[in-house]
């Protein structure tokens, strides 16, 4: 059994079905991106792992059944989730913002914080700065360093690169590209898929609801309309 499975994952909003049949498998070490356009479902997808979402189905991680399981438990479980647009404490600082994301892992505090601002030194400088007076951003780095804290088996960064410059981007890739190196589980859900493409061994398209086509950047660069819609080459 692969470390996180996801078989026919159906997610619903009152009764708008968001998620339909979706299956995919990722194995330990591994960095897999969804890629797809607005209200794809990519956030009702790690959502739905994280507990935020009624859905169907079946998702294991490492051999755990987790439907039913409340987000505290599957995050105990050592599933980090940077969502969307951070959902930061705006009012605390940057290091009390890592410290929620630690309350999981107490025990490991220390050399968490210290891989965070090795990784993002940033957020070293700006230790004692309120949340919300942080650029977009220095947000979502914030975001990833507060995912990391929590100690995660399987990370899931939501958008990592919404609404980022470019000189910004780069700095998430090479954090990215670091948690990989420090032997990271990731799924990236993004709709900046050439960026995903660099960092992820796979790519899924998730077109309304749907899994639509999954393989290496590669193959889905050798896919004529991947290439025309996603990469518009
Ligand atoms: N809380 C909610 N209540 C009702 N409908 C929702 C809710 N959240 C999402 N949806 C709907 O579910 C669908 C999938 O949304 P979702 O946010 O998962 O898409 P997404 O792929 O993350 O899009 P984006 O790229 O814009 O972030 C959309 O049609 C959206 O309108
Ligand atoms: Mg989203």
């Amino acid at each position: 059994m692969a470390f996180l499975e996801v078989k026919n994952l159906e997610a619903y909003y009152g009764k708008a079905q968001a998620l339909k049949g979706v299956s995919f498998s990722v194995e330990k070490g591994e960095c897999i991106g969804i890629v797809g356009p607005n209200g794809a479902g990519k956030s009702t997808l790690l959502d739905s792992i994280i507990g935020l979402t009624h859905w169907r189905g079946q998702i294991t991680f490492d051999g755990v059944d987790l439907h039913g399981l409340p987000p505290r438990k599957i995050i105990k479980l050592g599933i980090g989730y940077a969502p969307e647009r951070g959902n930061l404490f705006p009012f605390m600082n940057v290091k009390d913002n890592l410290l929620v994301g630690a309350y999981l892992a107490r025990e490991k505090i220390g050399e968490n914080f210290r891989a965070v601002f090795e990784m993002l030194s940033l957020l070293d400088e700006r230790q004692k700065q309120q949340a919300g007076t942080l650029s977009g951003g220095e947000r979502q780095m914030l975001s990833l360093g507060r995912a990391w804290m929590s100690d995660p088996r399987l990370l899931l960064l939501d958008e990592p690169t919404l609404g980022l410059a470019p000189i910004i981007i780069s700095k998430i890739a090479v954090t990215i590209e670091d948690l990989k190196n420090r032997g990271a589980t990731i799924i990236i859900a993004e709709q900046n898929v050439s960026f995903t493409a660099a960092h992820a061994e796979r790519l899924y398209l998730l077109e309304r609801g749907t899994l639509t086509m999954g393989g290496t950047p590669e193959e889905l660069k050798g896919e004529e309309y991947v290439r025309k819609t996603y990469f518009g080459i």
